[in-house]
């Protein structure tokens, strides 16, 4: 019987030890505080052993151990860390399955190596339900030390056509980078879909109901996604208190745990454009900003039109898969940088084939990301391929056609409109950057270099 132990036993850490429970593998389990442990032992029947020090779970399991750790990234799985090592043999191996920024990772995997551990990144995707009944599974570490210890990861994975959403990705912190991008386009395809609502709420004047139904009629061949399903099915939830629809309720504001926000940092630090992904995180933090009650009160919306609702909404389905496609660009784009800067020799098409189930951002746009990696091994980026721009060529004015009447009726489209943005400067032959050229060295003599001539010069411009 194949045997782990899981620190944490938090919604992530209880959930995924079950799923280990039944593929029939013996868990046993640890938690910082005692009755988590003990109210999880009740609520799984008594069916994993329950540890309630270190010292009992690394007794418990067998050489070489095979630990999970589900707790808080961060300071959390530093000084956990810190106190189950010396209580480690070399050769055991510990598995980092929290949300962990991936220089972290890499730190980690170093330090644990140092001390003769097996030390792995492994990004897990797919929120409670996916932790119970099947998870999408990126690991980076250390090349494969132990097949067995695949095994344990594969057999609790979502499963698609009959394959596990779970691989060795590369080294270091690989499987944590790749979760982190996995989130930024899960934050970008979720702040598209929000604004695909309000503006069939604002523009379209559709009612929640309506909207849940047009999502749904979306949700299917090319556009099909797990976050388009569960954002219709959130639409037509009523409100118990009140019979009405539950998404009127919540309040306005949007939280977030700090994968947004690294993977924007990076991109900007890559020099590689994710302006989508960080215009959702924007528009998460300015959904937060205090000033929004004094500046709503001052201007209101402007002027409503008269439009057909019926092809308004078309032009938005074509936009946001627009948006979509993308967002995946760019995520993906990220990684590939990311993998030749780091030398990390990412597959790219087996990234895309982890993400086609148990993942947030699962969807049919992802199996054929996965067959344009697939046939091409090398594609420096999506935007490259055929199909890809098959797909801008035909919607790109629909994304005008949306976005300027966003504009003009004040609905807030930050994402839209940076798809927008981003799809121009790179459709135009030129961008104004001679002007920036030229700016620079006028007030700093930066150099420029001419369309006519090789080399960088400066012009005196005060002459
Ligand atoms: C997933 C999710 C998961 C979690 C996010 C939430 O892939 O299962 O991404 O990791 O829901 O961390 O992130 P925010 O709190 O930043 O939205």
């Amino acid at each position: 019987m194949k045997s782990i132990g899981v620190i944490g036993l938090g919604v992530m850490g209880k959930n995924i030890a079950l799923n280990f429970l039944d593929h029939k593998m013996e868990v046993v389990g640890y938690n910082r505080t005692k009755s988590v442990t003990e109210e999880f032992l009740q609520e799984a029947h008594g069916k994993f052993k329950p540890a309630y020090s270190l010292e009992e779970l690394v007794k418990q399991l067998p050489s070489p151990r095979k630990i999970l750790l589900m707790v808080s990234s961060g300071e959390a799985t530093d000084s956990i860390l810190k106190e189950l090592s010396p209580k480690l043999n070399p050769g055991d191996f510990i598995f980092d399955g929290g949300n962990s920024y991936y220089k972290d990772t890499n730190r980690r995997e170093k330090e644990m190596k140092a001390l003769g551990f097996h030390y792995y990144g492994v990004g897990i995707s797919g929120g409670a339900k996916g932790a119970r009944f099947g998870p999408s599974i990126m690991i980076g570490g250390d090349q494969i030390a132990s097949l067995e210890f695949m095994d344990l990861f594969q057999e609790i994975a979502a499963q698609f056509n009959g394959e596990a959403c779970c691989d060795y990705l590369g080294p270091q912190g690989v499987g944590h980078y790749v979760k982190m991008v996995h989130n930024g386009i899960e934050y970008a395809d979720m702040q598209l879909i929000v604004e695909a609502y309000l503006l069939l709420k604002k523009v379209g004047r559709f009612n929640n109901q309506k909207i849940a139904e047009i999502f749904e009629s979306w949700n299917q061949g090319k556009s099909k996604s797990y976050l388009l399903e569960i954002s219709s099915k959130i639409l037509k939830e009523k409100d118990e208190k009140t019979g009405l629809s539950l998404v009127d309720f919540i309040k306005d504001k949007a939280s977030q745990k700090g994968t947004g926000k690294w993977v924007s940092i990076e991109s900007i630090e890559q020099e590689v454009n994710a302006s989508l992904i960080i215009s959702a995180y924007q528009s998460r933090v300015t959904s937060n900003d205090p000033r929004r009650i004094i500046v709503s009160q001052q201007l209101p919306d402007p002027k409503g039109r008269d439009i057909d609702s019926i092809v308004f909404a078309q032009e938005v389905k074509k936009a946001y898969y627009l948006g979509k496609v993308l967002a995946y660009t760019q995520g993906f784009d990220l990684m590939k940088d990311a993998s030749e800067k780091y030398q990390w020799n990412l597959d790219l098409a087996k990234v895309a084939s982890v993400f086609r189930s148990g993942c947030i951002i699962q969807s049919a746009l992802v199996e054929t990301i996965m067959g344009l990696y697939q046939k091409n091994k090398n594609l420096r980026s999506l935007m490259e391929e055929e199909l890809i721009l098959t797909e801008i060529k035909d919607k790109v004015q629909s994304l005008r056609v949306v976005t300027s009447m966003a504009v003009l009726q004040g609905v807030p489209t930050g994402c839209f409109q940076s798809a927008l943005g981003f799809m121009e400067q790179l459709r135009n032959v030129h961008v104004g950057a001679n002007l920036i050229q030229a700016q620079r060295d006028y007030f700093g003599s930066h150099r420029f270099e001419r369309i006519d001539e090789e080399g960088e010069i400066h012009h005196e411009w005060e002459n």
